[in-house]
This record gives structure tokens, C-alpha cells and sequence, in this order.
């Protein structure tokens, strides 16, 4: 067999060394052709060679020629270049990331020894010059791999502060970081809420629904002295009138019957050494606000059962939408109690207060959609940029975050346009508002007529419909009752439980 093949084609070398150096050849010439491009530097890091493939980079490095570029000293020509590690040490890199202003490359270096193993040079390869493109599967594999091993750290932080904590999610969610928006206004009240940090005064957070009230109580909370006890809150318009009392101060040993007969620990017992949240304050019943004050006056709380007063050791942060001054003025809401909570007010910007948040708003809000769906996140078109802009967004960030998310589901591809962003206000029942600089009329799907949109609105599936005008009913009656969720239910005919459920998820 051997002879056969001998016969018509060429011979191996009949040495070991002869083959070696048909291999290295052979590699040479392959690694030259699939690459991008090679060069070769002598011992001093100076450029002596060049292959054609490489010679398309000297532009894009500022070489017109190839004369400019030979003879001189390798990182003069290629920022950011390691060759000079390979020629000091003699270890090859076999696959690294450049990045310079010529882009960014894929490259391997090389040492060139001599017979006595000394390094006399060394070759540069460009194995990829557009990693993005040609690496794709690979760096969306890793994009994968990096997410999963995102999501498990999130969730054994949590379980860890779980532990920390004891039973429940206890710990603060957001920092100082998660509060979005460097304009004036964002600014100074980030930096108002930073001081009441360092205070162990009660806070109060005023502002309209869905501005961030709750994360800056996070925050507050993870800024704080207290940061590493327990973060606890309590939604005040969420839990029945008649439970609010237990809630708070818990229960005594004994005090009932059936499966309260251990009793139970309050929010406040469960704060003990960190912060309440008491959200919604303008929701809780005069007969509790007077428990309240007496609570904060003393110090002491009183289970419910029991006739013993016992310390607490909670700072207190309270939010709410509503307007406190003019309930404390119809006795909607105890004074006293008022000007207790009333120690560091922070008034919290809606939306249309910072309208140059927004881009950056939407930003991060596209990166968590994202992350949720597990796909890349949607890309707004400038002129869905502008549109989300130009809204006044009663609703504010949680608003903002419902559009653009009914606006991902509604939408085929990744980039998002004005038109999709209008179908959806409108969907909504919100008559779009044009950006400023809109121009000309007539140009774009602004200008379509109203009644076509309102009759495409009723080709959709019926659930989403409902849903709409569900948010439709919740948002007037809030504006009606000015932001009294307890007044919302019962207009509206549902419970507070349902009606925080719609706030918090409105497509639920
Ligand atoms: N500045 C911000 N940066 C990033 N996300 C924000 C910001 N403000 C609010 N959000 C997000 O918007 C949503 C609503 O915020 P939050 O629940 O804190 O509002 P709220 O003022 O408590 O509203 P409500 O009065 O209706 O309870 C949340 O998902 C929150 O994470
Ligand atoms: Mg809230």
C-alpha cells in the first residue's frame, strides 16, 4: 500500500527535523492565509515584516505607507500592543483581546527562538479584526453564561440577607445607585435624601404615585447607620383596616384563640435595629394614628392582648401620594401626628419635573426588560425618544416602565418607533402628546387620524383591552380622589388589595 502511494505523490522528508520544518512551513503559510494579518518584530521590538493582509490596517493606524510603518518600534505604530511582554518574557499569548484605535481585534503573539532557544523575534497575528460579528455565537454563549451567573449571585445575596434577616425578604432592594436621573432636580433630592440618611430623625417621602418613594426608602435604609439590620414595610393602604393594629404592634401570647395563640411579632418588633417603611401614611385610619404618636412619643409600643409597653428600636421612614397638609385641615389626619413625621420632608420630582432623565430612564429600564425576557434589550428609535419625552406621565416611572413594556410585547423586531409607542398611549386611552420640535405636520404617524387608532385599538385581544381600560378607571379615580387609594376601591368597587395589586402589575 505504502509503495502505491509512493509512487505518484510527493515524499515526506525521510528525516524527523525535515518534517518539522515542512509543519512549521505549512502552519506559517495557514496561518497566514486564514488570518487577517501578520507581522514579525526582531529582538528589539522592531518591525521587519509585514504580510498584504496586515497592510489594509495601516491606514486606520495613520500610516499611508509601508515605509512609514517598517523599521520602527512596534508600540510606536500599534497602540496598546503587548508584543514587548512576548519578546521580555518569551511566553506566547495565544489568544488575546487589542484594542486600539484601529478597532478591535482578536490577536495571538508569538516568540521566535533561535537553536539555542534564545528569543530573537516575535509574530503578531490578527486572527479576527471584527470580533463582534465573527465571534457572535461565542460572546452570546458567554453573554448567557454571564447572566445566569448574574441571577444566581442576585438570588444568594437575597437569601443571604434572607438568613441575616430572618424569615422574610428584609433587606434594603436599592441603593442610592438604582435612583436614575442626574438632572437638577434628581440630583437634589438625592443629595436632601442622603443627609436624611445620616440622621436618625423620621422621614417623610411626598410625592405623586410611582416617582420613587419606595426606592428612596431603600436607599435611605442602605445609606444609614442601621443598613445592616432589617429593612421592614408595611403598605398601609394594602392591609384591611381591622389587621393594621396587629400589623403594627403585633400580638400577645394568648390574646386569641386558633393560630394566633403563640402571638406574633409586629413590624415593629421585626424593624428592631433597622428602618419602617410605613407606605402610604395618608391612608391609615385617625384611630391608629393616634396609636402611632403615642408609639413615636414614647418609645414603647403595646402588643395587641397585652398591657406591657415594650421599647422599640426602629427608624422610621413614611411616604405617601397624598396632599398630608390638606388632610391634616379637613381632620382627615392628626396634626400632631403630622408634624412628628414632618421632621425631614423630601419632596420627590414627578417625572415631567425631569424630563432629561428620561433618556436615561428608559435606558435602564430597556436593560431590565431585557434581563427579565432573557433577550437583548429593546432599542428605542430617536423618534420614540422624543415621543417619551414629550409625556406628561401622571403615572411617572412606573408609567414610563408599563409603555415601554407593552411596547416590546407589541412589537416583532428589537427597535421600537414613535408609531408603536403611540399605539400603545393610545391603548391606553392617553391621547399622545407631540414632541416639541415635532416637524412638519403631516410627516409621521402623529398626524394619523384619531378614529382609525381608535378603531385599530378595538381589533385586540379582549384581555388587554379590559386591561387598558382598567388603568383608564384606576388613574381617573385617583385623580379625582387626589390620590386616596381607599376612596379609589370603594368608587371603583374593589379592594384596596386588588387595587395595589393593579397599581404595583397593571397587566395582571
Ligand atoms: N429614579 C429612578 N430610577 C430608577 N427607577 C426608578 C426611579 N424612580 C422610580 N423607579 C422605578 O419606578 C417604579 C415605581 O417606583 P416606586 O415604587 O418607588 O414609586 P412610589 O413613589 O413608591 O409610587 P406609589 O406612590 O405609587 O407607591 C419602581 O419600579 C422603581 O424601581
Ligand atoms: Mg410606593
Amino acid at each position: 500500500m505504502f509503495t502505491t502511494l509512493h509512487d505518484n505523490s510527493p515524499a515526506l522528508p525521510l528525516n524527523a527535523e525535515g518534517i518539522l520544518e515542512l509543519a512549521a512551513r505549512s502552519m506559517f503559510h495557514l496561518l497566514s492565509s486564514v488570518s487577517q494579518g501578520m507581522f514579525l518584530v526582531d529582538h528589539r521590538g522592531c518591525i521587519v515584516w509585514v504580510n498584504e493582509g496586515y497592510q489594509r490596517f495601516l491606514p486606520d493606524l495613520g500610516f499611508s505607507s509601508l515605509d512609514q510603518f517598517l523599521g520602527r518600534m512596534v508600540e510606536e505604530v500599534i497602540p496598546n500592543t503587548q508584543m514587548r511582554r512576548v519578546l521580555e518574557t518569551g511566553e506566547p499569548v495565544l489568544v488575546d483581546l487589542l484594542d486600539n484605535r484601529a478597532g478591535t481585534f482578536v490577536v495571538s503573539r508569538i516568540p521566535l527562538r533561535d537553536e539555542a532557544q534564545r528569543v530573537i523575534g516575535a509574530i503578531g497575528i490578527v486572527l479576527f479584526d471584527q470580533p463582534e460579528t465573527t465571534l457572535q455565537p461565542l460572546i452570546g454563549k458567554f453573554a448567557l453564561l454571564q447572566r445566569d451567573l448574574d441571577d444566581a449571585r442576585r438570588e444568594l445575596a437575597l437569601q443571604r440577607g434572607r438568613s441575616l434577616a430572618g424569615a422574610g425578604e428584609r433587606r434594603a432592594k436599592y441603593t442610592f445607585a438604582s435612583f436614575v436621573g442626574s438632572s437638577a432636580a434628581a440630583t437634589e433630592v438625592k443629595r436632601q435624601a442622603r443627609r436624611a440618611a445620616q440622621s436618625a430623625s423620621p422621614v417623610l417621602l411626598l410625592g405623586e404615585t410611582g416617582t420613587g418613594k419606595e426606592l428612596l426608602a431603600h436607599a435611605i435604609h442602605a445609606a444609614s447607620a442601621r443598613a445592616n439590620g432589617p429593612f421592614v414595610s408595611v403598605n398601609i393602604a394594602a392591609v384591611p383596616d381591622t389587621l393594621l393594629e396587629a400589623e403594627f404592634f403585633g400580638v400577645a401570647p394568648g390574646a386569641y384563640t386558633g393560630a394566633d395563640r403563640k402571638g406574633r411579632d409586629g413590624k415593629f418588633k421585626l424593624a428592631d435595629g433597622g428602618t419602617l417603611f410605613l407606605d402610604e401614611i395618608g391612608d391609615m385610619p385617625l384611630s391608629l394614628q393616634a396609636k402611632l404618636l403615642r408609639a413615636l412619643q414614647e418609645g414603647e409600643i403595646e402588643p395587641l392582648g397585652s398591657n406591657q409597653l415594650v421599647p422599640f428600636n426602629a427608624r422610621l421612614v413614611a411616604a405617601t401620594s397624598r396632599d398630608l397638609m390638606a388632610m391634616v385641615q379637613n381632620g382627615q389626619f392628626r396634626e400632631d401626628l403630622f408634624y412628628r413625621l414632618h421632621v425631614l420632608p423630601l419632596r420627590v420630582p414627578p417625572l415631567r419635573a425631569r424630563r432629561s432623565d428620561i433618556p436615561a430612564l428608559v435606558e435602564m429600564l430597556a436593560e431590565d426588560l431585557g434581563l427579565r425576557n432573557g433577550t437583548p434589550p429593546p432599542e428605542l428609535l430617536p423618534d420614540a425618544l422624543a415621543l417619551l419625552v414629550a409625556q406628561p406621565w401622571r403615572g411617572n416611572i412606573r408609567e414610563l416602565r408599563n409603555v415601554l413594556e407593552q411596547a416590546v410585547l407589541g412589537s416583532e423586531s428589537r427597535a421600537i418607533d414613535a408609531a408603536q409607542i403611540e399605539r400603545v398611549l393610545r391603548a391606553a386611552g392617553l391621547e399622545p402628546t407631540a414632541p416639541a420640535t415635532h416637524a412638519l405636520p403631516g410627516d409621521g404617524a402623529l398626524s394619523r387620524p384619531a378614529e382609525a387608532a381608535g378603531e385599530a385599538a378595538l381589533l385586540r385581544p379582549l384581555a388587554e383591552q379590559v386591561a387598558a381600560l382598567e388603568r383608564r378607571a384606576i388613574a381617573a379615580a385617583l385623580k379625582a380622589h387626589g390620590g386616596n387609594k381607599q376612596a379609589v376601591a370603594r368608587q371603583l368597587g374593589i379592594s384596596r388589595a386588588t387595587l395595589y395589586a393593579r397599581l404595583e402589575n397593571p397587566d395582571k
